[in-house]
């Protein structure tokens, strides 16, 4: 009814000659366009084309959504589609027998432990070329917030807890896509930090806290980048949603950091319609009737302004003609998969990480016979869900990985196996039935295999076992039930390593998972710890390279692994998920009766921790707490730093160190450049990150000259007394690192006058949430 109408209004007041869009004509086209043909445009795909979150019907399907095309004036309808581990679309089309597969690449926090933004990029051309050969034009992709904590249910998605490096990740990824002439949407601005009541909390947060870790990183990205769109959060920020936010989105990101392209809401985020535009907003995703008409309305009352309106259109109409559909671009709808699948296997061999190896248990010997235990090992987990999970042709698992390697396995244990997941197969395959894609399903629950563990001791040298979690979108982690291994996990762990270690025969875990797990209670019973994450659809063949040795690892943790949850920083100040409620991002708004804005973690939560996130509160205010430091890493091999040299250039200092393998076989290692900064006037960690750089592969005996450069800019600290960036006078020490915790060598320097660089004051706490 009414897109009837507003059919019969755009023909209505078409006039004989109308401009048709090109790159050169968008004001002249803005001006013949009609208020509801401007509407229609900044409302995004309707609600009749579309069919449940993230998933359109029309154009390719299984994409998120669309931004209406207006034929009259040329304008093309374009295609958006998920996400951050490749491009989620259907597999299959209606009428149809091809299949449209996409490569299902490692999670970002993998690709962010590599410490390598030169593969990033890579991982980033290969995900484009998908988006652009199966006929999509933005990528919803890379997010890029921080891990604030463990048990968030989107950290996958991300990358890290520090700023540099999720920001030069999502950068480097942005790069990569953008190559193939396709755009990305960095993505969530800002401070989705947690799933619980995800559309309603209010996430209440100091301006230097914004200003140095939950901004920055986008800052970061957004300057290193430009991404054709970003999508803002689905929360709060002190009292003001992130979707109707002039202070981010105008005052802040287009007007500090110059950010040139289109804004657009997450996926019915935001409640003021016409509020959204005004704050300089450009497209609500995705459309519905009520949002048209809302919108509408305030455009003829006058309640939203015609230059709010026309710039957002004006955006829109930039963004569709950098695209493959307005440039007439026909897609081949086959990208090579092959090759792809090959980017994927190498960018996830270069971020794993090896967390312990006790007496070189690592690599293991492939003419050994090895026993493979764990649900998860047969059931590789590839990435997580939600809108951050890919259709893709198939997952190897670890069985198989291990087998191409060379590796002989134990035929008894994999037996006992393969029986038993058969059974669990059928038993999830009930529970299943009608569940929400986006959520996490049911899988085989741990099992201790009894009758092939004692015989496996006996036959096999060496034992794998493989503990998964997945989760994602729509759900915080529960503590019990998926932070801390199970009571059945501990029961294999231990009847396993009891039964090997008996025989003098060493034991691995895997840890084939989304987000850190505690590991302190049980890390003693294991030789060694192999930390996979989710690896993408090669991991069984990419951690087999690694447990071989074929491959050194090299992977170095993008976070902090704490000793346990209650050392956190905001443990104190995050949802505590109990596993009999039926929690997930909108339960709490449901319930009857409740106020908005009254319950702690729930309706808002307070970021009491300020700065101190990750490494910069555990360094500085609990280093006993930590388990394994920010950028810890194990290798084969053993690498030396030296000549660590910092000279002074115009806005910054380049710091050069030599990196020399002192081992016996090839590999790389990352260099970590951190700054410790006087504090006069503002408090401060005792170290942040300011730099990284990986080597290239290094054979035994070999060494690089590895330089990083530092701006003068990125020494400053935020000074919320007068809304400044502030860079102290005095003595900075420059260290370099191989891990938070370990310096290797380290320079100082001197800055002699303070410096200030004063800014807007912004997101100021709205006293109404307080
Ligand atoms: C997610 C976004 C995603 C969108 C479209 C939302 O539920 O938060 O990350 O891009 O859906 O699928």
């Amino acid at each position: 009814m009414i897109q009837t109408l507003i059919l019969s209004t755009v023909i209505a007041s078409s006039p004989m000659q109308v401009p048709k869009l090109s790159e050169n004509n968008i004001p002249e086209v803005v001006a013949a366009m009609t208020d509801e043909e401007k509407v229609l445009l900044l409302i995004g795909g309707r609600a009749k084309t579309y069919n449940g979150i993230g998933n359109t019907a029309v154009g390719v399907p299984g994409a998120a959504g669309t931004v209406n095309g207006i034929p009259r004036l040329g304008i093309p309808s374009i295609c958006l589609a998920d996400g951050p581990a490749g491009l989620r679309i259907s597999e299959r089309r209606e009428g149809d027998d091809r299949t449209f597969y996409c490569t299902g690449f490692p999670i970002a926090t993998l690709l962010a432990s590599s410490w390598n933004t030169e593969l990033v990029g890579k991982v980033g051309e290969a995900m484009g070329n998908e988006v652009l050969e199966y006929g999509v034009d933005v990528l919803l992709a890379p997010g890029a917030n921080i891990h604030r904590n463990p048990l968030c249910g989107r950290n996958f998605e991300y990358y890290s807890e520090d700023p540099l490096l999720s920001g030069s990740m999502a950068a480097a990824m942005v790069n990569g896509v953008e190559s193939n002439g396709v755009g990305t949407s960095l993505k969530h601005f800002a401070l989705n930090n947690q799933e619980l009541n995800r559309l309603a909390n209010d996430a209440r947060v100091s301006q230097r806290t914004l200003r140095e870790i939950y901004l920055k990183n986008f800052e970061i990205a957004v300057k290193a980048s430009q991404p054709w769109t970003m999508m803002t959060s689905y929360n709060y920020i002190n009292g003001v949603h992130a979707a109707e936010n002039t202070d981010l989105l105008t005052r802040l990101l287009r007007e500090e950091w110059g950010f040139e392209g289109a804004v657009m809401t997450d996926w019915g985020g935001g409640y003021d319609v016409p509020g959204i535009i005004r704050a300089g907003n450009d497209m609500i995703q995705p459309g519905s009737d009520s949002r048209y008409v809302a919108l509408l309305e305030a455009v003829k009352d006058g309640r939203l302004s015609k230059e709010a309106l026309d710039a957002c259109v004006a955006r829109v109409l930039n963004l569709i003609v950098k695209t493959p559909s307005f440039k007439g671009y026909v897609p081949s709808e086959a990208p090579d998969l092959k090759a792809h699948a090959e980017v994927c296997k190498l960018a996830a061999e270069e971020g794993i990480i090896l967390l312990k190896n006790n007496k070189n248990t690592l690599p293991a010997d492939i003419s050994r016979r090895a026993a493979l235990f764990g649900t998860a090992s047969y059931d590789f987990i590839a990435g997580g869900t939600g809108s951050g999970d890919v259709h893709k042709a198939y997952v190897v698992n670890l069985l198989d990985g291990l087998r191409s390697a060379g590796f002989e396995m134990d035929a008894n244990v994999i037996s006992f196996y393969e029986s038993y997941m058969k059974d669990e197969a059928e038993r999830c395959a009930v529970i299943n039935k009608g569940h929400q894609w986006f959520l996490d399903a049911e899988r085989a629950l741990e099992i201790v295999p009894e009758a092939v563990i004692d015989a496996s001791a006996e036959s096999s040298d060496i034992a794998f076992i493989t503990f998964g979690r997945i989760f994602g979108e729509g759900k915080d982690r529960d503590l019990n039930a998926s932070y801390l291994l199970s009571e059945r996990e501990r029961a294999l762990l231990h009847e396993v390593s009891e039964a090997f270690h008996s025989k003098g025969k060493k034991v691995v875990v895997i840890l084939n998972v989304g987000g850190l797990v505690e590991m302190e209670s049980w890390r003693d019973e294991a030789d060694a710890i192999l930390l996979c994450w989710q690896p993408g659809q090669e991991g069984g063949h990419s951690v087999a390279s690694v447990l071989s040795g074929k491959v050194n690892p090299s992977g170095h943790l993008p976070m902090t692994a704490s000793r346990r949850y209650s050392d956190e920083p905001s443990a104190e100040n995050f949802p505590r998920i109990v596993a009999d409620k039926p929690v997930n991002y909108s339960y709490y708004r449901r319930l009857p009766g409740r106020k908005l804005y009254d319950v702690k973690d729930i309706d808002f939560t307070n970021y009491e921790e300020g700065i101190y996130v990750g490494y910069r509160f555990f360094c500085t205010k609990a280093k006993k707490a930590i388990l394994y430091p920010f950028g810890y890493g194990l290798s084969y091999t053993s690498f030396s730093f030296s000549n660590m040299k910092v000279i002074p250039g115009e806005n910054g200092w380049t710091v050069s160190v030599d990196v020399r393998n002192k081992g016996s076989v090839a590999g790389k290692d990352v260099v970590q450049i951190y700054v410790k900064a006087p504090h006069r006037k503002l408090d401060k960690p005792v170290l942040e990150l300011k730099g990284f750089a990986k080597t290239p592969l290094l054979a035994p005996g070999e060494s690089c000259t590895v330089s990083v450069e530092i701006s003068r800019e990125s020494l400053a600290s935020f000074d919320e007394s007068n809304s400044s960036w502030l860079l102290e006078k005095g003595k900075y020490k420059i260290i370099a690192a191989s891990d938070a915790l370990h310096p290797e060598c380290s320079r100082g320097i001197r800055i002699r006058e303070e410096e200030t660089r004063r800014v807007e004051n912004l997101f100021a706490a709205d006293p109404l949430f307080l």
